[in-house]
């Protein structure tokens, strides 16, 4: 037979059923929250003595208790119960062991639905804090990264196929930016986080003079809700940290996915740090990146996890239901990629080793300068779309004789063109094409160096 259980016993004249309890227990899960619960249950008791609710001493036996359990939690020796459902109610029950009867007039007022959301808000403003310290050690790496690699040149690629020359250093940046816009994500998604719920009650507010925004303020929020329904229905915060995961997720595989393409022999742009790859068990030559593919697979469980809160939330009528204790789950699992894979990114770019010379081979694979003849005919007053037609046909008497652009003599490409004079060849040259990308942006080494400037002075190194 399972235990009473005593928050609710009153009401009750059978126990909970043991596979009840075993069902719907998530301490497993949401202990992790027990720092967040603690400080919260510290607050709330000094905010019921000022109400009245409490005496001083009442207040100082809570706080001593709960400091005792943030001990004995911290040093392995706390006790979790499943019948006691969640962390709330696990250390409401063991603060009445040790304290006695001044326990069981913490939770005047307040229901775990304000306390489950007060927590995992606090929770969450820590987690999203180490995100930004892990996302802008990534980033430094990427831009430092750049930095020396300002002038090597690349093929740049669209559809997978080699479109136009660029450098290193630019497509580095653009990593660079996609995951800048992450970090810019979670400092945003703060301002929402730091709204307390505190003092909403079950659902309809609460009775006792509680001053919300003392309150509030004391655990290091800004605001108060304004709708005490809403307050402890609302999970929009967990979601909105989950999104920011997956898209950030989505970019670390971006780039896991190319450190996988060029670190294969065929590319061969990159040589990953031995440390962080893996070999095979059967195939001795094999060098593989594991961790690459571990960031690139992981982050297909972060969307995962997202859809599966915003399939939880959809149906829900206003106010709490039990459902959103299946928020915990997916949002940990999403938290734990996040930092795991920010962390393994970073030293695998801080490592990766660039062959210059794999890449300058390819620069000159494809008719990599074949915009830049038809952009040079517009110079010559031609209209873009005639220009692009007759770099159409070089291209197709040089791939005819298997040559490259530049290997056309004068006297074949004057023959396209009459216009064509022997100029053309500087056009038809990856480094000239590259220096004359200057547009804001643009893949000139010039530009990219701006870049590089301004990305260090949002970094401050
Ligand atoms: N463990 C619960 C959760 O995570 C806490 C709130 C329970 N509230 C309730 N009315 N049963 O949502």
């Amino acid at each position: 037979m399972a235990k009473k259980n005593t928050s609710w016993g009153g009401r009750f004249k059978k126990h909970t059923a043991k596979k009840a309890q075993e069902f719907s227990s998530s301490i497993d899960i949401d202990n992790k929250l027990y720092k967040e619960d603690i400080l919260g249950s510290i607050a709330y008791a000094e905010a019921l003595q000022n109400a009245g609710v409490l005496n001083k001493s009442e207040l100082s036996k809570i706080k001593s208790g709960l400091k005792q359990i943030k001990q004995k939690i911290e040093s392995g020796k706390f006790n979790w119960q499943e019948a006691l459902e969640d962390v709330h109610m696990n250390i409401e029950s063991s603060l009445e062991k040790i304290i006695g009867a001044a326990a069981k007039k913490l939770h005047t007022g307040r229901s775990r639905n304000d306390q489950v959301v007060t927590d995992l808000k606090l929770y969450l403003l820590g987690k999203s804090k180490d995100i930004q310290i892990c996302l802008t050690d990534l980033l430094e790496i990427i831009v430092l990264k750049a930095e020396s690699e300002v002038e090597t040149l690349m093929p740049g690629f669209t559809h997978m196929q080699i479109a136009q020359p660029i450098t290193l250093g630019h497509h580095l940046m653009a990593w660079y930016e996609m995951l800048s816009r992450d970090l810019d994500r979670f400092k945003e998604c703060e301002s929402r986080l730091k709204i307390s719920p505190l003092g909403s009650g079950a659902l309809a507010g609460n009775k006792f003079k509680i001053n919300r925004k003392k309150l509030a303020k004391s655990l290091g929020f800004t605001e108060v809700t304004n709708n005490s329904i809403d307050a402890v229905s609302d999970r929009d915060y967990v979601i909105e940290m989950m999104f920011n995961i997956s898209l950030m997720g989505v970019h670390l595989s971006r780039i896991a996915e190319e450190l996988i393409i060029w670190s294969s022999s065929q590319f061969d742009y990159v040589d990953l740090p031995e440390e962080l790859c893996t070999g095979s068990s059967i195939m001795p030559q094999k060098k593989n990146p594991d961790m690459a593919e571990l960031v690139r697979g992981g982050s297909s469980k972060t969307i995962g996890n997202l859809v599966s809160l915003l399939s939880l939330i959809k149906n829900q009528p206003l106010s709490y239901n039990r459902d959103n204790q299946e928020d915990k789950g997916p949002l940990f699992d999403s938290i734990d990629y996040a930092l795991g894979s920010l962390d393994i990114t970073a030293a695998m770019v801080a490592g990766a080793e660039f062959n210059r010379d794999s890449m300058l081979t390819d620069v000159y694979d494809g008719h990599i300068c074949a915009t830049d003849l038809a952009e040079y005919l517009v110079m010559k007053g031609i209209p873009f779309r005639d220009a692009h037609a007759i770099s159409g046909k070089a291209v197709q008497l040089a791939e005819s004789k298997d040559f490259l652009l530049s290997e056309l003599s004068l006297k074949e490409l004057k023959k396209l063109n009459a216009l064509i004079e022997k100029d053309v060849f500087k056009h038809l040259d990856p480094l000239k094409s590259i220096s004359s990308k200057s547009s804001i942006g643009g893949t000139a080494p010039s530009q990219v160096s701006k870049q590089i400037i301004q990305a260090k002075s949002k970094l401050k190194i």
